[in-house]
């Protein structure tokens, strides 16, 4: 076991943050990612808040100042034109007035919120910085269910791989199977510049995310008409138990500042789709599943899209095979949690979402077992997770039987996510 330097770890996470903050916004990291993302942002000002919660909130505020009227937050944010990014803003087409993407990314604003809201120091601008960004965030959930459940399931679908945040994840194989490749525009990749093509996505899978990126643009990414349009269209456990999730989380900031409205709004869809998200549960595996609504039945693919859910208030039956499926994993793995189930021939060790862990799933699915009473799997991921970073740095993702440092380096989710386990 690697001895861990606490104050080294923590002196250095936040060099990392800083290092890649642009002013109002930060990006992933520089080079491979210079934009701003969604999810990461409101999980890097999480990290923020341990040295500078005024410019915690800002990271929020700045994501949701580029809203779309029709409510939803778009998954990159192109404040400042680089072309070392690969599909660009020239590319999406989608005619914001700062230009962003056409599609969004799990609705981790709620959740990260309610924990920036109820820790910082700073009362009177907790409150008031919370309360403006109350009802851009409900507009945000309510955007998912007007749009991606028209069928009224409980449930919503992503329409795209980038959606999930687990781009190439084996749960889209089979319905990625469905997304033609004809007709897309000739494109050169610039990930592959940056982090070693194995640890990417394939060059097949690229013509299929620019095939759906342009199939959207072709309906003048009008949100109305891409769920039915769409050839790919899956329900995803994890991504749900965020937006649940968020919902909760945002229900009480709102109880907390009186907002009845907002408040059981969405109480009323968290619990709607805690109800639902049963529909996911696979008995044979152990753990919840992917749900292709095109082809209407579940994907047989066990990754940590299904065990996400331990991050909503399931039952504790479903957080205690949760936490078996990760202690199983711990049997054949050196750092827990792998993205995709190791015993799967699929796994694939260093390639992104098909194998690797990474600090921000460990970050999610430990708070969520340790409020369920499963401390001892909780603990063990958070010993993980400092023991990646001691060994190998603030990569993208590691490789979770050697612990090798994947993808690019000095990520600002990683740091941030190291500040959170490391506490104050
Ligand atoms: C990759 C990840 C996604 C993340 C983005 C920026 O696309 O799959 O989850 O938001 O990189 O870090």
């Amino acid at each position: 076991m690697t001895s861990i330097d606490k104050a080294r770890l923590k002196a250095q996470a936040i060099d990392t943050i800083k290092g890649n903050d642009l002013g109002s916004y930060t990006v992933p990291t520089r080079g491979l990612y210079p934009f701003q993302w969604n999810w990461d942002s409101c999980l890097t000002a999480l990290g923020f808040a341990h040295f500078d919660e005024g410019r915690a909130w800002t990271e929020i505020e700045t994501l949701f100042a580029n809203q779309w009227p029709d409510g939803m937050v778009p998954h990159i944010v192109f404040h400042v034109y680089s072309d070392g990014y690969f599909p660009g803003p020239n590319v999406w087409q989608t005619g914001r007035p700062t230009p962003t993407s056409g599609i969004t990314q799990p609705p981790v604003a709620g959740f990260a919120l309610r924990r920036l809201f109820e820790r910082v120091t700073d009362r009177d601008a907790a409150a008031r910085r919370a309360k403006a960004l109350l009802p851009k965030v409900d507009a945000w959930h309510s955007w998912f269910h007007a749009a991606r459940d028209p069928g009224d399931e409980g449930l919503i679908a992503i329409l795209h791989p980038w959606e999930s945040g687990r781009d190439n994840s084996i749960d889209w194989d089979e319905p990625f199977a469905r997304v033609p490749t004809e007709g897309v525009t000739p494109y050169v990749r610039r990930d592959t510049d940056h982090a070693d093509p194995a640890h990417r996505p394939t060059k097949e899978q690229y013509d299929r995310y620019l095939w759906l990126v342009e199939h959207f643009r072709s309906l003048g990414w009008d949100n109305s008409k891409l769920h039915d349009a769409s050839p790919f269209r899956v329900v995803d456990p994890g991504f749900n138990a965020i937006l649940i999730r968020s919902e909760q989380d945002l229900a009480a900031i709102a109880r907390a500042l009186g907002e009845t409205e907002i408040a059981e709004r969405n109480e009323r869809r968290a619990t709607e789709g805690l109800a639902a998200l049963e529909g996911l549960w696979s008995e044979a595996h152990g753990q919840y599943l992917c749900r292709d609504r095109v082809a209407g039945k579940l994907i047989d693919s066990a990754s940590i899209g299904g065990l996400l859910p331990a991050i909503a208030a399931i039952a504790p039956a479903r957080a205690a095979a949760i936490a078996r499926r990760i202690e199983q994993q711990g049997e054949r793995l050196d750092y827990v949690v792998a993205s995709h189930d190791p015993a799967d021939p699929r796994f694939e060790a260093k390639r992104y979402w098909r194998g690797p862990a990474w600090l921000i799933t460990n970050y999610l699915i430990a708070d969520g077992l340790a409020a369920a009473g499963e401390t001892a799997t909780a603990d063990r991921m958070v010993a993980a997770s400092l023991e990646l970073i001691a060994r190998s740095g603030f990569a993208e993702y590691y490789d979770t039987r050697t612990g090798e440092p994947c993808g690019g380096g000095s990520f600002s989710w990683t740091a941030a996510m190291v500040l959170e386990f490391l506490g104050d």
